[in-house]
């Protein structure tokens, strides 16, 4: 009898348990990880792709045209463990026939709860409160110490109003926003219609938003979306969070904002570079909450995303329809 042949698989990091215990179970898989929860060098990922039929690799692995020649024409299929494909190069695998999958509405609700933990810890000046109990600046209660601002009666606008943007309004409804506005390549009425939103264009919603939260993809059409324009039409008083990608932001026109009381305050959960070196200006920022990328970082969820990222990878090997596919 011949021994149908394995197919080679290259993992890029080592992944939550579900989805590692799925690949392990793939009997017609040869799996092979670089176990380590710290990301492979460049240079190792090119020798240990060659060959491989599929790959699953993290927001944090850059797969672009010298990665795909290194890991040659066997590969057939990419699974990433993020629902953000920004770090790969769409045009070159579509050339090549790779499919791709990718983990979008399971890390929703988690995304969502963290984008709105980071808005409040932001506009109500939390990290800086705490800091002030510990170093003795706390002498007293004191009328305007330590405000910031609140939700209520407010307007928020949504830069992208997508799954995780939709969610995000969703959870900021019942603190009493007054008015929702949003912006993106067209108005989704039917998508809106939940929190009555208005789809406006990008300076309006700069100038109108009390609270800012960007949570649209990153593409060339969004890179430095948030830049010395949008930021001078900002209110002074208005809060700025972004959930989706550094690079949405021009970092050093929002630390000249910030700097300068050009607005109030500005959440992070995503930096460019990241881990943001920690002697970037905009940590010497007391209005400045910057977080490492942990919007999806629930146990739940990365385990969920792991599960789905192997079993997107398997039915791709497998020629089945992915549960989650890109379409190209
Ligand atoms: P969706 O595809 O559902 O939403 C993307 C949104 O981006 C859409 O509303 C889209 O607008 C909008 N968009 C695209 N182009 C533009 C543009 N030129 N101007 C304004 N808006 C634009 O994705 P998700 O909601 O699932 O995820 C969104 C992003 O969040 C991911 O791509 C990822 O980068 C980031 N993310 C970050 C996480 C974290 O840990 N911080 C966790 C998960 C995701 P339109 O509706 O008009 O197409
Ligand atoms: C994504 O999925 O794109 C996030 O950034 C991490 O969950």
């Amino acid at each position: 009898m011949r021994l149908a042949r394995l197919m080679k698989v290259f993992v890029t990091r080592r992944i939550p348990p579900e989805g590692r215990a799925a690949l392990a179970q793939a009997a017609d898989c040869e799996v092979e990880e670089w176990d380590s929860d710290e990301p492979i060098p460049s240079k190792e990922l090119e020798r240990r792709v060659v060959g491989a039929h599929g790959l699953l690799c993290l927001l944090s692995d850059r797969v672009d045209k010298g990665l795909l020649d290194a890991a040659g024409a066997n590969l057939k299929v990419i699974s990433t463990l993020s629902v953000g494909v920004d770090h790969l190069a769409l045009d070159e695998i579509k050339k090549r026939g790779i499919r791709v999958g990718y983990t979008p509405d399971v890390l929703t609700d988690a995304t969502a709860e963290l984008a709105v933990s980071l808005l409040l810890t932001t506009c109500r000046r939390l990290p800086e409160a705490m800091e002030e109990v510990k170093n003795g600046g706390w002498t007293s209660w004191k009328p305007l110490w330590m405000c910031g601002y609140g939700l209520t009666q407010s307007t928020v606008g949504i830069v992208g109003l997508g799954r995780i943007g939709q969610a995000i309004a969703r959870r900021l409804n019942p603190f009493g926003v007054q008015r929702f506005l949003y912006t993106g390549r067209q108005p989704k009425p039917q998508e809106a219609a939940e929190f009555q939103a208005e789809f406006v264009p990008i300076d309006q919603l700069a100038a109108e938003s009390d609270f800012i939260v960007v949570a649209c993809s990153l593409t060339p059409a969004t890179k430095g979306l948030c830049n010395r324009d949008f930021f001078q039409k900002m209110k002074k008083t208005a809060v700025f969070v972004n959930i989706s990608r550094g690079d949405v932001v021009n970092q050093d026109d929002l630390y000249q904002a910030l700097a300068s009381g050009q607005i109030a305050a500005a959440g992070l959960d995503v930096t460019t570079p990241e881990p943001l070196p920690t002697n970037h200006p905009l940590l010497t920022l007391k209005n400045c909450v910057i977080l490492p990328h942990i919007g999806s970082a629930t146990y739940r969820t990365r385990n969920t995303m792991s599960l789905l990222a192997a079993n997107n990878l398997l039915a791709g090997l497998r020629g089945q329809p992915m549960p989650s596919e890109l379409k190209l």
